[in-house]
């Protein structure tokens, strides 16, 4: 039986993808042999991570002087590599703390330089996206990073905060493609590919080049952004497969849309399962209302053994992976591209008949 899977990561591909990779899976092309045993030298190869660049350079209309880079070690890499790399002038960064991604990012980045952290939402279990004011931000310092959106508590940055002209990195692992964003805010966006690019293992990377050659000689060059970006994500063997997954989703987002309708298909079925919760008497949403993710919808009953009870029946109802993060308990029903509208109303229908029986 099919489920509707709301796991917040690995999570649900397009059906279409799936299938289409079915199709391929033995035999890509012409070339008579699978993507997996193809060489990352290969012509073919090189024609599908050619087309995977163009096309997320297309979805998130990325300007010229931005490279992208398919790499591996997750984003959790990342909360290394970014200060490694960018790091390197004052020596200092800002870090808004919003969850416990941002948490690690700055454990991190401390054993490269000084963090500065000016706002945190750790006093209410990360519920909410502090507010800040650009004199927060008034030493020098090479960037601010924050995580777009929380995914393990359901938060989200509607909009950017104002840096006072430092350059803004984002870790954008749990909404990449899930809505419009404006790249040329940014300096840096990077994104762990297994919430809405594809499988885990392949890491998008997405920086502006004058940032490129910054990092110190005693750098490793698997963790040089300039030395990946000049061999084109082929310093060493790529994670092919994972690459090829992901070409084969941005063809599918560009063939549905785009992002602007994703985001239109998102707001509306995150619509659906808050409207619902606010008219709840059982569920109540965990997030502030002013700063709900659009991609992972926190709730809780109130009561653990209730909430215990219908992830169990959830399950046996083919509504699956909707188990809260172990730091904040409850429910998490993530919402990424792939989750049709009809598994959102399926999750409303069951929860609304829980609701009934409780
Ligand atoms: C916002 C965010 N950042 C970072 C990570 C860590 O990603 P990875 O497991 O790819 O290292 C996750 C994983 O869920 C995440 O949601």
């Amino acid at each position: 039986m099919k489920v509707y899977n709301f796991s917040p990561g690995p999570a649900c591909l397009p059906e279409a993808v799936l299938k289409q990779a079915q199709e391929e899976l033995v035999c890509y092309g012409g070339s008579g042999m699978s993507v997996m045993e193809m060489s990352h030298r290969s012509a073919d190869f090189q024609e599908i991570i050619d087309k995977a660049e163009k096309d997320l350079r297309t979805l998130m209309a990325i300007p010229d002087n931005y490279k992208v880079l398919f790499l591996q070690g997750g984003a959790s890499l990342q909360f290394s590599m970014v200060p490694i790399n960018l790091m390197t002038t004052h020596k200092r960064a800002y870090y808004l703390k919003t969850g416990a991604f941002a948490k690690k990012a700055i454990a991190e980045a401390k054993k490269v330089g000084e963090v500065i952290v000016p706002v945190s939402s750790e006093d209410k279990t990360f519920s909410y996206i502090p507010d800040t004011t650009p004199d927060m931000f008034d030493r020098e310092a090479d960037y601010v990073h924050i995580t777009s959106n929380n995914t393990i508590y359901g938060t989200r940055f509607t909009k950017i905060p104002d840096t006072n002209g430092i350059p803004l990195v984002s870790d954008m692992s749990s909404m990449i493609l899930s809505e419009t964003v404006n790249v040329s805010d940014y300096a840096l966006i990077y994104a762990g590919a297994q919430k809405n690019i594809g499988p885990a293992g392949v890491t998008v990377v997405i920086v502006r080049e004058d940032l490129l050659g910054k990092a110190p000689s005693s750098t490793p060059s698997m963790l040089d952004y300039k030395i990946l970006a000049d061999e084109g994500s082929m310093y060493n063997t790529p994670p092919t497969y994972g690459i090829y997954i992901a070409g084969l989703v941005f063809a599918h987002l560009l063939k549905e849309g785009g992002v602007p309708v994703m985001q239109k298909r998102n707001e509306e079925k995150a619509k659906l399962l808050y409207d619902y919760l606010d008219s709840s008497s059982l569920f109540k949403p965990t997030a502030e209302k002013k700063d709900r993710s659009l991609m992972n919808v926190t709730f809780v009953t109130g009561d653990e053994a209730l909430d215990k009870k219908f992830i169990s029946e959830a399950k046996a109802h083919g509504i699956v992976n909707i188990k809260g993060h172990r730091s904040v308990g409850g429910m998490r029903a993530s919402i990424y591209n792939a989750m049709p509208i009809e598994g959102v109303q399926t999750l409303i229908d069951f929860m609304k008949e829980f609701e009934k029986n409780a």
